[in-house]
């Protein structure tokens, strides 16, 4: 039996952890090759860990655990220049590229928009819209050069669809990310090139489940964990679910990616236990 993605290729950004991660792998278990690029290293203003070369070799291991090939680059999807050299480089080495998954994604939170830095601003522009239009930008005319048409991800958030206080930034740049998806698909359609995005909830990945996430949750704790953010995070699901794993995002990823969508294009799919419903 074949896998749901065979043969094809490909990019992913934030690969070194987390849902990147898991994108790769689950992408690789069903036939794929990989690039898979990130900055292994921390950003200004992230008040969580930041992922090391060690996490995207480890994604590599894994990949190629699953008998698949996968290239790598550390690399910061705000600098274009070095995006290309990796995706050309990658492309020349793997031979192709169908697909691109743009999930490298920061979060930062804790000021109104009205009092908020205009660095924090800024970084979260640059990372979480603009990195998601330069890694596309990367892709696509390895795509449309292939002549087989292909499919394109971006990870939005259930932010792109409404907003939360103290995270205006975020939540601007995530809609911002459904405004490109379906400009790009506009745009691409021509080329069978399909276009969507996925919206995720709270998702177990160090983004979210880390010390500050706790202590805003549960301010009244003094070493509060995960089982005390669970039910506050439960509270914003329809399903009674804390968060979705990686892996939940990783499934819908890999049926946007395959042929089986093969006439879904512009759409936006949220994985986020009934989150947008409330
Ligand atoms: N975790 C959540 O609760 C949640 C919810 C909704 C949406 N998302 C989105 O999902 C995506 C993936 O996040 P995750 O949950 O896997 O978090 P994560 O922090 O575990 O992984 C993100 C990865 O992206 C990489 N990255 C960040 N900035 C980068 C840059 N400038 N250049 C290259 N790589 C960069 C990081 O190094 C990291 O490996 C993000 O776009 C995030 O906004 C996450």
């Amino acid at each position: 039996m074949t896998g749901r993605v065979e043969g094809k290729v490909a990019l992913i950004s934030g690969a070194a952890r987390g849902q990147g991660r898991s994108h790769a792998v689950r992408l690789a278990q069903e036939g794929a090759d990989i690039i898979g690029v990130d900055i292994c290293g921390p950003i200004e203003n992230l008040a969580y860990p930041a992922s090391t070369p060690a996490d995207l070799a480890e994604t590599a291991e894994l990949v190629r655990a699953q008998g698949r090939r996968i290239v790598t680059a550390q690399l910061d999807v705000r600098d274009y220049e070095a995006l290309k050299a990796a995706v050309d480089s990658g492309v020349a080495e793997l031979g192709r590229l169908d697909i691109v998954v743009a999930n490298a994604g920061i979060g930062t939170f804790g000021s109104k928009l009205h009092k908020m830095p205009e660095s924090i601003w800024q970084d979260m522009i640059d990372v979480n819209l603009s990195g998601v239009w330069k890694t596309v930008k990367s892709g696509v005319p390895h795509i449309i050069s292939g002549g087989r048409g292909g499919s394109i991800v971006l990870t939005g958030s259930v932010g792109s669809h409404k907003a939360l206080a103290y995270t205006g930034h975020y939540i601007a740049a995530k809609h911002g990310v459904l405004g490109l998806m379906r400009s790009f698909a506009v745009e691409l359609g021509q080329h069978m090139i399909r276009v969507n995005s996925v919206h995720p909830s709270q998702v177990n990945t160090p983004m979210t489940m880390n010390e500050v996430t706790f202590r805003l949750f549960r301010p009244d704790l003094e070493n509060p964990g995960p089982d005390d953010f669970a039910p506050f995070s439960q509270m914003t699901h329809t399903l009674p679910v804390p968060w979705v794993e990686a892996i939940d995002i990783s499934n819908a990823v890999l049926f946007l990616a395959s042929d089986e969508s093969r006439y879904i294009t512009g759409v936006s799919l949220p994985v986020d236990a009934g989150a947008l419903l409330k």
